[in-house]
């Protein structure tokens, strides 16, 4: 496994001090990336990752602070999630205008690639998942909005809707890609969803694709390239 890229430039992270967005940080340095994180609290992150990124404290609730944190960045991964039905980790506060928010400013900036993290389901408003605060009609905003903004020449997205997240180390499982949202149940290494994210900055494949993700069995994998090959527009 290769643990340089050839990508140039900076790569924003929001929700970076998550289960996932952590993952998302460690996955960049691993493959020699320059990293901007968005946290809410600088110890927080200055705890996580020490010196290795550079942090720009800020809510996703605040225009002036996610312009900053997207400034001079080529790349963005949202990582970004909700944890309280109301208030300001909210679906509709996060997942939601929170990730159109920096969608909007990461546009703006001129970053040419943006990840998100989704979730399986996403399109299904009477999943039980959507009794948190309609977490998933939130999220499918976002991601309505991002394909929107983001296929426009010179820029690309790609949406990840992962199942249930559980933790462990990357590329430690092989996986079911699927489109369409078919996907009822099932779950996924944060770790893998990390990496997918990460390599779609360089993968050709996985510009502009929407996909779901789910574990299938233990097997160890060189890489999880192979798996966008797998997917259509
Ligand atoms: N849990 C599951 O089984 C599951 C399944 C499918 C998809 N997903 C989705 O996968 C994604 C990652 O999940 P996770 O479990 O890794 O999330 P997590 O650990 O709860 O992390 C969420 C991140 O969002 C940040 N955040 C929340 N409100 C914010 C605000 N107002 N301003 C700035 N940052 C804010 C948090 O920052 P702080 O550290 O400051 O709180 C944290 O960094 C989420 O979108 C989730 O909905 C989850």
């Amino acid at each position: 496994m290769s643990t340089i890229s050839e990508y140039r430039g900076k790569v924003l992270v929001a929700g970076a001090t998550g289960k996932t967005g952590s993952w998302v940080v460690r996955r960049l340095l691993h493959y020699g990336v320059p990293v901007r994180v968005l946290s809410r609290s600088e110890e927080k992150a200055r705890t996580l990752f020490g010196d290795k990124v550079e942090i720009v404290v800020g809510k996703i609730q605040s225009d002036e602070d996610v312009a900053r944190a997207v400034e001079g960045c080529t790349g963005v991964i949202s990582a970004l999630g909700s944890s309280s039905v109301t208030g300001e980790s909210s679906p509709s506060e996060v997942d939601r205008d929170g990730a159109i928010r920096l969608v909007d400013a990461a546009a703006k900036a001129g970053v040419t690639h943006m990840a998100m993290v989704s979730s399986i389901a996403v399109t299904k408003w009477f999943h039980p998942l959507n009794l948190f605060g309609g977490v998933l009609t939130m999220k499918y905003a976002a991601e309505e909005h991002l394909r929107k903004v983001f296929s426009q020449p010179g820029r690309s997205c790609t949406i990840i809707r992962p199942g249930g997240l559980r933790d462990g180390e990357p590329l430690q499982h092989r996986l079911q890609v699927d489109q369409g949202d078919r996907l009822w149940s099932g779950w996924t290494n944060r770790s893998d969803v990390a990496e997918l994210a990460v390599i779609s900055l360089w993968v050709p494949k996985a510009k502009n694709r929407t996909f779901e993700v789910i574990s299938e069995a233990p097997e160890a994998q060189q890489s999880l390239e192979k798996y966008y090959e797998q997917l259509h527009e």
